[in-house]
This record gives structure tokens, sequence and C-alpha cells, in this order.
């Protein structure tokens, strides 16, 4: 007979929601030693592998079942759901809750020398961003039409070397943004890291294991795993 397979768990491998991952996992009680170039872990103590992937590629692994939770943020769930959808692919998954950190929010920037006064301002200009899908939904309900230019990273040099007019990123604290010069105009979503789940169903022992581990994240002050479904709540959700 098969062994059962570990309750397989995705975080991101390095960059910012990395170490306070790691450390989650290590408050809900699941022992695990990770090293650098170790891209799954084994927990010592339950019958878990931790995958360590890019959090972009972490929404599509759920939805598809390669894993059976994902901790990724919303804004990165919400993305990667609309382009799966525009594709015709599976974008399906629960949402077990609310971790507590990675607030931050996707938002439209320009240079602190553009006379904006409201959005009409942004039509025929254009937008570099990593999240096309995200902020195509937003122009399009606001009625501005702008070119979108796709980049995966470093989004606010855009602007400064002649690529765009404006940028759409991730704001938390708000430095990188006056650092370079721009300023922020308007508030495409609202984000935050949550845990999320495959839609078919677990082994006994793996659906065990995760309600221990959400018992022990509720039990951890300022985490907010409940079994909630906020699916609906979310850009880019059915
Ligand atoms: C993120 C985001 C912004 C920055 C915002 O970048 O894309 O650039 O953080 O944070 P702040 O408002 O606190 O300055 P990240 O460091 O994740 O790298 P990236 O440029 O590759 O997205």
């Amino acid at each position: 007979m098969e062994p059962d397979p570990h309750l397989r768990i995705a975080i991101q491998k390095s960059g910012r929601l990395s170490d306070v991952c790691q450390h989650l996992l290590w408050k809900a009680g699941i022992n695990l030693l990770f090293s650098e170039r170790t891209l799954v872990v084994t927990s010592s103590n339950h019958p878990i592998d931790v995958v360590r992937v890019r959090n972009s590629d972490i929404p599509s692994l759920v939805m598809e079942g390669n894993v059976d939770i994902g901790v990724t943020g919303e804004n990165m769930l919400c993305e990667k759901r609309l382009q799966r959808l525009e594709r015709n692919q599976k974008a399906g998954y629960t949402t077990l809750g609310y971790l507590g950190f990675g607030q931050c929010r996707l938002s439209i920037a320009v240079p602190t020398n553009f006379a904006f006064t409201d959005l009409s301002c942004l039509q025929g200009c254009r937008i570099a961003t990593s999240y096309p899908m995200l902020l195509k939904q937003y122009l399009h309900l606001h009625d501005v039409h702008a070119d979108i230019v796709p980049l995966t990273g470093s989004v606010e040099v855009a602007p400064s070397i002649g690529m765009a007019d404006a940028i759409c990123d991730l704001v938390s604290t708000g430095a990188t943004l006056t650092s370079n010069h721009l300023v922020e105009v308007a508030q495409v979503m609202r984000s935050q890291v949550l845990m999320i789940k495959h839609l078919g169903k677990l082994s006994d022992r793996n659906a065990h294991t995760l309600s221990a581990i959400l018992k022990r994240l509720n039990g951890i002050s300022g985490q907010a795993v409940t079994s909630p479904d906020h699916a609906h709540h979310l850009p880019g959700s059915a």
C-alpha cells in the first residue's frame, strides 16, 4: 500500500514573508530544520513537509493540489486567481484565515511633480506594475484607459527611467515611494498574509494534523486563523 503522503505546506523561500512564515510554523509547534538550499523540509515531530518556493507560485500550487496548504499574500492570490481564470485554469481554494502579518496595500503612485487631481488624470498614461490583472480590473472599474507596463520587481524605478508615467505596487511603510520621489494617489486593494487550502479532501491523518496546527495558531495572540471562507471578499474571487 502507498504510504499516506505528508501534509504539504508551501511558504515563500526567501523574501519579505519567508522569515515570519518560518517563525509562525515554529510557533505552531512544528519542528523544522531549515537550510538555505533545502527546498522540501520534513518536520521531525509531525507528518508535514514544508515546500519552499517563490511567493508567486504558491497560489497555483494550492489550486492545482500540488500542495495542500499555502501561506501567501492576498495581493498575489488575487492576481494569480484572475490570471488563471482568464486562462480557464483551476482557480478554487478555501481560505483558512488571516495570519495577522504582512499588511500592505496595492496602490497607484505618481511622481511628485505629476499634477494629479483624480483618476481621470491617468487616462492614456503608462502604468508599470507586477500586478497587471488587478490593475486592469481596477482601471476598467473606474473607466480609465491606460497602458499597463508589466515589470516583475523594482517597479518604483519605472518613472525615473522613462518607462512609465505612474506605477502600481505594494506599499507598506511608504519609504520606497518617498525614496523614489513618488506619491500614492489611489488604493487598488488592501492585503495581508493568509493561509489557503486546496479544495480536495485531506486524508484523515492530514486533516487531524491541520486541525492541530490551526488550534495552535488560534492560541497565539494576534493570529486569526478560524475557518471562514473569505474568498468572496477578495478582488478576483468568484
Ligand atoms: C515591496 C514592494 C515595494 C516595497 C514597499 O518590495 O514591491 O517595492 O516592498 O515597501 P515600503 O512601503 O515599506 O517601502 P520588495 O522588497 O518585496 O521587493 P520587489 O521590489 O522585488 O517587489
